[in-house]
Parts: structure tokens; sequence; C-alpha cells
């Protein structure tokens, strides 16, 4: 079965948060699974490159915004995957630094309707072998508004692949005006309740749910939640009257990267066979990144540690709210990694400076401190208000690293919370509260820290997450199935 794997990014190539990881590692595990896998990737600079060699399959001329675009279609390798990569090398659209979604300022690049509208009439052209390589899509999966048009388009197709579209994250809407519906020269009878115009304008995610023929979502739980109003933007109704096509399916992680018996980004590697003193290193090694010289005395107290995307969803708001409170009444200590609202980042700032030797903070964005995180917290916060599925609570799961969540999306779907009865049956391997307050943050914490003082209980929560199967197979098995028209 042949299928375009059609994503805005992809891990090592370009990532802003877990849709690059998922990018990677769901491709890698159909390919395993048998499938014959195209990862296409539109041609930012910086991921051009990361580029070994480059073959040029062929141009397209693309209609644009106002304007057409003679676009490369580049065929390259790299080490992460084992199958061909395709680039939509478009200078005009992709070649400029930096994020690819934002400008500098924060701010949405300004043409970005126009960037993923080509993006997508690129994909529809590959997936129909346009440029007669020979290879031609079964199977089109898109994800997140980026890629919404591209359902959208196979449907004016008359023998086309199947379309398979996966939202990552309802917040973002890919929404955009209606002289841009018209400048783009998207088909007119597109514009209906039934087609693309979203509240007056155009949403490329609701293009996407519309015209896909399987629409899927990263966890069971917020496949239910987003037909719900809490959670569906807008568009909840949609969803539910779209339920018969609607999948919730959990992601899996790259166990392969994420592994704490071998990740390089470590000071020692551990097992769930032998946490410590691996774990212990670990957690030193974080210290004395963050310029604390001797960090001995500090080794038996808990370290709370988070990662994460700036934003509202995360719930920084409730951790910042916590944190004085858990300082003066507890021997806690904080380490904080994230990038995003600027507000967000001076509060961060403000509180590392405020108390030099309890709350660790990094602003940015680093993919190696992060994995030293994950090893060397003892917690892990995750208070999201919501979260399509969430990665960083499975990786600090396997790490040992017992996380803190709200009962929400993913979370609710992988963390089963420290109550007695699921301590007694062996289930546990977390902490969950159920109300997105930070004072049941802070509960959910003292409960954990009160736990951490335990040491037996301690270790078999931390070996309950470690041995868990958070790998792609079983998920990657019903993409498939869905592929094949199997529901
Ligand atoms: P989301 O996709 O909503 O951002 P996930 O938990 O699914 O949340 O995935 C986040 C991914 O991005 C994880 O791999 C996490 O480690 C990574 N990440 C987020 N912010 C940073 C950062 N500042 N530095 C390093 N990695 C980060
Ligand atoms: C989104 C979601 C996150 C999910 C990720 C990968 O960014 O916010 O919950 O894990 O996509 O599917």
């Amino acid at each position: 079965m042949k299928v375009l794997f059609v994503a805005s990014e992809a891990y090592p190539l370009v990532k802003t948060g877990g849709l690059g990881d998922v990018a990677c590692s769901l491709p890698l595990a159909l390919h395993e699974a048998g499938a014959e896998m195209r990862l296409l990737l539109p041609g930012y600079r910086d991921l051009l490159n990361k580029l070994g060699e480059v073959r040029i399959l062929g141009w397209l001329e693309l209609w644009g915004m106002g304007r057409t675009h003679s676009v490369r279609i580049l065929e390259s390798r790299h080490p992460a995957y084992p199958f061909p990569l395709w680039v939509v090398d478009c200078q005009a659209l992709f070649d400029r630094p930096g994020n690819p979604y934002l400008q500098p300022n924060g701010h949405d690049w300004a043409d970005n309707a126009e960037r993923f509208t080509v993006f997508a009439r690129a994909a529809v052209e590959m997936a129909r072998d346009a440029l007669q390589i020979g290879w031609a899509a079964d199977v089109v999966h898109a994800h997140d508004w980026q890629t919404g048009l591209v359902p959208a388009f196979m449907d004016t197709l008359t023998k086309r692949p199947r379309s398979i579209f996966t939202i990552h994250n309802m917040a973002y809407g890919g929404h955009f005006s209606r002289g841009d519906f018209t400048t783009l020269h998207l088909p007119d009878y597109w514009w209906s309740a039934d087609g693309v115009e979203f509240y007056g304008g155009l949403s490329m995610l609701k293009a996407g749910i519309v015209y896909a023929d399987a629409v899927t979502t990263v966890s069971p739980t917020y496949a239910y939640e987003i037909c719900t109003p809490a959670f569906g933007y807008g568009m909840d109704g949609l969803l539910k009257s779209r339920s018969y096509k609607l999948h919730g399916i959990l992601n899996g992680i790259d166990t392969a990267i994420w592994n704490p018996a071998t990740d390089a980004n470590l000071a020692a590697g551990y097992s769930s066979e032998a946490i410590q003193p691996g774990k212990g290193r670990n957690k030193a090694a974080l210290l004395q990144r963050f310029g604390v010289a001797d960090p001995s005395p500090y080794l038996q107290l808990p370290l709370l540690g988070t990662v994460g995307r700036l934003v509202e969803q995360k719930g920084v708001d409730l951790i910042l709210h916590a944190i004085p409170d858990l300082l003066a009444s507890t021997d806690a200590r904080f380490v904080l990694i994230g990038a995003g609202h600027r507000h967000f980042e001076q509060r961060l700032r403000e509180l590392a400076a405020q108390y030099p030797n309890r709350v660790f903070v990094y602003i940015g964005y680093d993919e190696q401190l992060a994995h030293l995180l994950e090893a060397g917290s003892d917690m892990f916060l995750m208070p999201s208000r919501f979260e399509p599925c969430g990665l960083n609570q499975m990786y600090s799961l396997r790490y040992g690293t017992p996380p803190v969540v709200l009962y929400t999306g993913g979370l609710a779907d992988t963390v089963v919370n420290a109550s007695h009865p699921h301590l007694q049956d062996g289930s546990a391997n977390g902490f969950v509260f159920y109300e997105p307050t930070s004072r049941a943050l802070k509960a959910a914490i003292l409960r954990a820290l009160d736990c951490f003082l335990h040491p037996e209980t301690w270790q078999q929560l931390q070996m309950t997450g470690m041995q868990q199967d958070f790998g792609w197979e079983h998920s990657a098995a019903k993409y498939l199935n869905l592929y094949q028209h199997q529901t």
C-alpha cells in the first residue's frame, strides 16, 4: 500500500511540538508494518539545509494568492528515515529562517493561507502522480489545518486515493478571510456551511474534517471531548454529525529515541530494573546544568520539572500560581523549560530571579535539555487545560518520572491516578487532578510529594510507568485498518 504522509513539520528536520514527533515516528511505524511511505514536507530554509543530496523530481505550476508559483519537488534521503522524503521547494513561500508558522515577532506569517494552499495543491499533484514518476498514492494522510485543504482538493478528483485527516489540536483552525478564499481560487461551491465556510471566513481545519474519508484525532478521550462545546471550538456540532467517520487513535512514542537506557542526551543510562544510581546522576547533571555547583545536598529533595510550549493550553499559569506556596510549604525545587507567549516567559524569568536556588528556568527550545529534564526530574508537571494526546507525559512515564496531570484528553487515557485502589492493584503510574485550578494542581503535587517520601511506593509507581508499552505498533495497526477502509 502506497501512503503519502503530508505534514508541516517532522522531527528531526523541523519541529515545534508533538506533531513533529508524530510525523516522524508514525510513518516509521507504518513503514515497519509494510506500507510504502513517502513523507511530504514544505521546503523551509532550515529544513533544506539539513538534507543531504537532493534530486529534482520535477516542476509544478501551482496557483497561490492571486499569482502562480513554479514549485520544485525535491526527493532526498535522511538518516532518520528509511524511505524517500519529498520536499515542496518554493522560495517565495518557504525560504525563510525560524519558526515554520510564526514571524520572529510571534505573529503568524502574513502569507500562511497562500503557503499552505500551495503546499496542499502540491500534495494532491504528487498523490496522483502528476509528475509521472511512477508512484501514485493509495492513501493520503494529512495532519492539522496546514494540510486541511488536501482532502478538499482530493474530493474534486474523479479517481482518487483515500484521504485521512488527523486533528492534532482543535485550537488551531487555520482561519482566513472570505477575500483570501476568493484570491486563492478555491472552488466556489466549497463556500457553504457544508463546505469550508466557518463564521463568515475560511477554515482549513474544517475543510479537512468535511472532505476527508476518515477523520482521526490523537486520543479516544479527545475524540469524545471535541464533540462537546467546551472543546469543539465551534465545530462540535460538525464533528458530532461526522462521528461515523471520526476515530480516536492514541499516539505512540518513538521508543528508540525516548529510551532512558540508551539516550545519548543523558548523563547516565538506566532502566526499570535499575533506576538508581542512573536516574540520580541525571538529576545531578540537570542541577549542574542550571549552575548548581554542588548538587549533592539536593539529591534527596524532590525536583519537579516541566517542558512545553508556554501557551494557555499547557496550564503554565496554574504552575506559576502554585509555585510560591509550594516553595513556602515544601522543600521542592522546580526546573522549567519552554518558549512561547512573552508574558509567560517573563514571569518564569522573574520567578527564577526571585528564587535562584529553587526555581531553574530555561527559556528557549532545547531538545537535549528536554531529554535530560525528563530523566533528571522526580516528577513531571503537565496541568494542561486540554491535551489532544500529549507526548511529554508518556516520555516522563518511560523515564521513571511520574507525571502530575489534569484529567483531560490523552492525559486521561495514559495516566492512572495513584489512588488507593490503583496503588493496590498496581495500575497507578502518576497523579491526576480533576479541575483546572491551581488549588487542585497544588493538592495533587502535595499528594505526589507525600508519596515521594515512601520509597517503596514511589519505586512501584516508577516501574509501572517504565514498563508500559507506549510504542506505535498497536496504533499503527489501527491506522492501517483505516487506510484499508476497515473501521
Ligand atoms: P504539544 O504538541 O502540544 O506541544 P506534546 O506533549 O505532544 O505537546 O509534544 C511536545 C513536544 O515538544 C515534546 O517532544 C517536547 O519535548 C517538545 N518540546 C516542547 N517545548 C520544548 C522546548 N522548549 N524545548 C525542547 N523540547 C520542547
Ligand atoms: C498537538 C497536541 C498534543 C499532541 C500532539 C501530537 O500538538 O497539542 O496533545 O500530543 O499534537 O499529536
